[in-house]
């Protein structure tokens, strides 16, 4: 069956930024996949701004705690493009809990628990083309050939 080319946004949140994994993860999906990074910024999220990418989530018990660690400090979000890109990247990352993420993923090597969980990627191709919108401008972003 062949393959759809996607869009996804990857972020590398600011635990996996400040335990300088940043190489080692992007070492991941240039080893293990064939997803291409389009764009890349590193950034800061205020807080307004983490409230908005996370709206979704407001309400939730996790909700102020998940604002608090996105905002506690720089993020890398990544830009990537290959086939099936939303489905490989969040194959790669593993589950959202470690303790349940397969051996061998980035959450099982790097995450400490559901919240301090190293990267996050887009669950579907709507939120992938909202949260690329979210941190990139179409001319931010390599067109691929
Ligand atoms: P992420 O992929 O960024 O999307 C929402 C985030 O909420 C998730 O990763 C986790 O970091 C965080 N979170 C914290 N607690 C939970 C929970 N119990 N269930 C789901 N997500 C949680």
């Amino acid at each position: 069956m062949s393959r759809e080319l996607q869009r996804t946004l990857a972020i590398i949140k600011p635990d996996a930024y400040s335990y300088r994994l940043i190489g080692a993860i992007i070492g991941e999906i240039e080893s293990k996949s064939d997803l291409r990074i389009i764009g890349a910024r590193a950034l800061r999220l205020t807080r307004e701004q983490a409230r908005r990418f996370y709206a979704v989530h407001e309400g939730k018990p996790f909700y102020d705690k998940l604002i608090m660690f996105m905002t506690s400090g720089p993020i890398m979000v990544l830009a990537l493009h290959g086939p099936d890109a939303i489905t490989r990247w969040r194959e790669i990352m593993g589950s959202t809990d470690p303790e349940e993420a397969k051996e061998g993923t980035i959450r099982s090597m790097f995450a400490s628990d559901v919240t301090f969980n190293a990267v996050h990627g887009s669950d579907a191709p709507h939120t992938a083309a909202a949260e690329l919108t979210f941190f990139f401008g179409d001319t931010d972003l390599i067109q691929p050939r």
